[in-house]
């Protein structure tokens, strides 16, 4: 049974009206700065995964960045970078998803992902869903295969989740409001 996180939500500090009125914003840098609470969280990452064969883990910039390496280090895998527009210096594959307001893109190295290999992509936070369903264009693409998508956070009311019938989505942490 995966481990259960719940207690390091004590960690984990609450600003309301951040970044604007009306949301309440679950700040984890007071989790991350903490010794044994970081290494939970990775623990945790790495007991789910451990048995997945995963081959690489993928990080969405900037804060997927924060679990990726440390879960690609413990899980025997490589670690590859989905970065922002124009930050990959060789040819890339490119995706656009829409934003509240506009939209972003997210690049990925053509070579980074070999046809066949067992992909999971991390990211701090499941909202709404779109970045990390992008990121999953991105693998499928490149002929990945994604073992899973895994989270911090996940806002549960925002049901994200359901952009995702068909990859197994883990988050350390659920909120509800
Ligand atoms: C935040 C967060 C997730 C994404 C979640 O990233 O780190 O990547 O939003 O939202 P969604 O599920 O609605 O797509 P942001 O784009 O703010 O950039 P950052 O990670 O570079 O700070
Ligand atoms: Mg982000």
């Amino acid at each position: 049974t995966p481990i259960n996180c719940e207690p390091l939500k004590q960690l984990i500090r609450t600003v309301p009206d951040f970044p604007k009125p009306g949301i309440l914003f679950y700040d984890i840098t007071t989790l991350l700065k903490d010794k044994a609470g970081f290494a939970q969280m990775i623990d945790a990452f790495a007991a789910y995964y451990i048995d997945k064969h995963v081959d690489l883990v993928l990080g969405i910039e900037a804060r997927g960045f924060i679990f990726g390496p440390a879960m690609a280090y413990r899980l025997n895998a490589g670690f590859v970078p989905v970065r922002k527009p124009k930050k990959l210096p060789a040819p890339v594959a490119k995706v656009t998803y829409d934003l509240e307001y506009g939209s972003d893109s997210l690049e990925i190295h053509l070579d980074a992902i070999q046809p066949g290999q067992r992909v999971v992509i991390v990211d701090d936070l499941l909202a709404t869903g779109g970045t990390m369903q992008a990121t999953v264009q991105l693998v499928r693409q490149l002929g990945g295969e994604i073992a899973g998508v895994a989270f911090a956070v996940e806002l549960d009311f925002l049901k994200g989740r359901d952009k995702f019938p068909d990859v197994d989505v883990y988050s350390l942490l659920h909120y509800n409001e």
